[in-house]
C-alpha cells in the first residue's frame, strides 16, 4: 500500500518547518562611545571584532572566572584589569608552578596564544580548557574580555 500525504499534512508539515526555522537576527546595535574608546587601545585585528559573539563565548571562561573589579577567584583567578597584569600574579591565587614562571604581561595576543590551547603555553596548568579552534572566535572573545574587564 501506498501512502499518500493528504494536503492537510503538507500543509501541517509546512507551518511545522515554518515554527522551527530561526528569526532573524536584528543587527547588533553600534558599541557606545567607552566601548569604543576601549577597543581603540587593542591592536587593529580586534578593533572590529564581534562582541556579540564575544560576550557570548565568554560564558565558557565564566564558569571558572569573576570578571568584575574585586571579585573574589573562583576555579580561576580573577580576570579584571587582566590585560597588562604579569601573569600568575593574583594574590592568594594559587597558580601552577608553570603560571608562576610564565614571565609575560597578558596583552591581545599573548592572550589569543593563550586561549588557543592554554596546555601548550604553560605545561602542566591547572585551566582544565581544552582551547579555542576558530581564530575568529578568539578575537571576538578577547575584544569581549578586554571590554569587559576594563573601566569606562
Ligand atoms: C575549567 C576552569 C577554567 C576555564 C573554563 C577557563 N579558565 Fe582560565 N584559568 C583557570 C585556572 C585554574 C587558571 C590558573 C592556571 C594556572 O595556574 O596554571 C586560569 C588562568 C587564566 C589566565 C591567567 C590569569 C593570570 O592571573 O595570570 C587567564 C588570562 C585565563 N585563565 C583566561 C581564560 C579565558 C579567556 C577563558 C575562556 C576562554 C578561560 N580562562 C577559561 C581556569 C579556567
Amino acid at each position: 500500500m501506498r501512502a499518500r500525504l493528504s494536503s492537510g499534512a503538507v500543509v501541517f508539515a509546512a507551518m511545522l518547518l515554518t515554527a522551527c526555522s530561526k528569526p532573524t537576527a536584528l543587527p547588533a546595535p553600534p558599541p557606545d562611545a567607552g566601548t569604543k574608546a576601549i577597543l581603540a587601545t587593542l591592536p587593529a585585528a580586534y578593533q572590529n571584532a564581534d562582541l556579540e559573539n564575544g560576550q557570548s563565548n565568554l560564558a565558557l571562561c565564566k564558569a571558572c572566572h569573576t570578571l568584575n573589579q574585586g571579585a573574589q577567584a573562583a576555579a580561576g583567578p580573577n580576570l579584571w584589569g587582566v590585560f597588562g597584569r604579569q601573569a600568575g600574579s593574583q594574590p592568594g591565587f594559587d597558580y601552577s608552578d608553570g603560571m608562576k614562571r610564565l614571565n609575560v604581561v597578558w596583552d591581545a595576543d599573548r592572550l589569543n596564544t593563550w586561549i588557543t590551547r592554554p596546555s601548550a603555553m604553560v605545561p602542566g596548568t591547572r585551566m582544565s580548557y581544552i582551547g579555542m579552534e576558530s581564530a575568529k572566535d578568539r578575537i571576538d572573545l578577547i575584544a569581549a574580555l578586554k571590554v569587559a574587564t576594563t573601566a569606562k
